[in-house]
């Protein structure tokens, strides 16, 4: 079977009240397109064709390396006109599976049972039993039972309403047959539109049977129009992902107090407080512990690790046994060896730390390599930066910076240096020896308070 994909997302949203593109809102940190686009490559179609239409350019930027064809629809005259702009470009013996953009958490299992369904040349829709079927077209059935035509909310009498069956706005058919049904689709109804849900009643006119492919969960074919229903669906699918952790063995103090936004993946005893949020890809080795309110993109980090309250971590690695915050930062290129401590407002960037190397109050390491059994005292700073360019500080194995310290870089501390608290490193420290760069202190012989001036009486 040739199957093409064609992906309706050109449409403005109006309901989410916002600048944005509809299918570019995000859901579990992903634009709810992106959840579309896989859901279709699942199948391994023929092809994807997206019709974009509102904001087109930004979806189309969106989704720069997706290899899809896109399809403009110049105005957007409804669901109907959408369709027919993508289909001369496909196949006519091909089945096409039409999904839309803003229907975002469908399965391929429930994809392949449309397509499937179709393959005999009839007519497959996805349908839902919704407790509130609000806003959705229901299925109006013939006395026999079967699947006779589509109504609108806006065009359906009062007992029409009171169906809970709903059409989810997927479908699939051969291509010839929709091209057929699409040409007769007139746009004499509420909203002045092509609706698609007509070539239903065309195709059940013409004698073609209608299959209706029933959603395992209506959740799955949820259609998002608005932010209210955004969100909706984003508790679903964090509910999802705190069942898939627990059932992996995951400790999570409160399955709904935890927001992954990608892909998290959890070795053996893992514990997660509340309020954490993990996005893009977040890798957690057996037994680290995440306490409270921590925020984790893109990040590794290694066995027996502790990540503490309130600290975030982006685009770093941290190896095993490390005590990270609370109130740590690892920015992009912190990498970060075994058993190494982050203490509290500690900022670390681009910046390689060595076995065993501790940095534990306020500090700041940019663009450094630090050695093995480095001590960085509080307050110590490597100023990377001079205005035009980044330079690297090289602190070298067992070094002890001392409290409150300015290396400038480029500059090394060699094996074992003593760097004395409050010093303003500018050039290289040999190994082994105190370096010292500040001021000595003194005390002045002889020194007297200054003495007030006597007060005038006022006259
Ligand atoms: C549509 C269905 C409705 C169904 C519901 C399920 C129609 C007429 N109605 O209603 O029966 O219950 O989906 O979620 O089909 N689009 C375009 N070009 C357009 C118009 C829309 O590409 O000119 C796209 C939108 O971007 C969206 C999809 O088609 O992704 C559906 O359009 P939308 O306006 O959201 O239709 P609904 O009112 O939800
Ligand atoms: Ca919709």
């Amino acid at each position: 079977m040739s199957l093409h994909v064609v992906i309706l997302a050109a449409g403005q949203g109006k309901r989410m009240r916002s600048a944005l593109p509809k299918v570019l809102h995000r859901l579990g940190g992903r634009p709810l397109l992106a959840h579309v686009l896989a859901a279709a490559r699942a199948l391994r179609p023929e092809r994807i064709h997206v019709v974009v239409g509102h904001g087109a350019e930004a979806v189309r930027a969106a989704f720069d390396n997706e290899r899809v064809r896109w399809v403009e629809q110049e105005r957007q005259l409804g669901t109907a006109h959408a369709l027919a702009q993508a289909l001369p470009a496909v196949p006519r013996r091909a089945t096409v599976l039409v999904l839309a953009g803003d229907v975002p958490l469908v399965r391929p299992r429930t994809l392949r049972r449309l397509a499937r369904a179709a393959a005999g040349g009839g007519l497959a829709i996805a349908t839902a039993e919704l407790s509130d079927p609000s806003g959705y077209g229901r299925v109006v059935r013939d006395a026999e039972g079967r699947v006779a035509r589509i109504v609108e909310e806006r065009d359906a009498a009062a007992a029409e309403r009171a169906i809970r069956e709903c059409y989810c706005g997927l479908l699939a058919a051969r291509a010839s047959d929709l091209a057929r049904w699409v040409a007769r689709i007139g746009r004499r109804n509420a909203q002045g539109e092509y609706y698609l849900t007509e070539a239903i009643g065309i195709a059940a006119e013409g004698g073609v049977p209608v299959a209706a492919v029933k959603a395992d969960e209506p959740w799955e074919v949820a259609g998002v129009n608005s932010r209210a229903e955004l969100a909706a669906l984003e508790r679903r699918l964090q509910r999802a992902e705190a069942e898939r952790l627990l059932a992996a063995g995951v400790s999570l103090a409160d399955p709904a107090r935890v927001e992954v936004r990608g892909a998290l993946r959890c070795g053996r005893d893992v514990s997660i407080d509340v309020g954490c949020v993990f996005e893009g890809r977040v890798r957690l080795a057996d037994g680290v512990r995440v306490g409270p309110y921590c925020v984790l993109r893109d990040v590794t980090v290694g066995a027996g690790t502790e990540v503490l309250a309130f600290s975030v971590l982006e685009q770093a690695t941290v190896g095993a046994r490390c005590r990270i915050g609370p109130y740590a930062r690892l920015r992009p290129g912190a990498r970060l060896a075994a058993e190494v401590h982050i203490g509290n407002f500690v900022e670390v960037k681009a910046s390689r730390i060595g076995e065993g190397a501790k940095a534990n109050h306020l500090a700041y390491l940019g663009d450094a390599d630090v050695g093995r059994g480095v001590n960085v005292g509080a307050g110590t700073i490597t100023c990377n930066f001079d205005g035009a360019a980044k330079h690297r500080t090289v602190i070298e194995d067992g070094a002890f910076i001392g409290s409150d310290a300015t290396l400038v870089a480029p500059v090394r501390i060699a094996r074992g240096a003593y760097i004395g608290a409050g010093s303003t490193i500018t050039r290289d420290a040999p190994p082994g020896k105190l370096t010292l760069a500040r001021a000595r202190q003194v005390t002045v012989p002889g020194w007297r308070p200054p003495a007030k001036a006597p007060t005038r009486a006022r006259g």
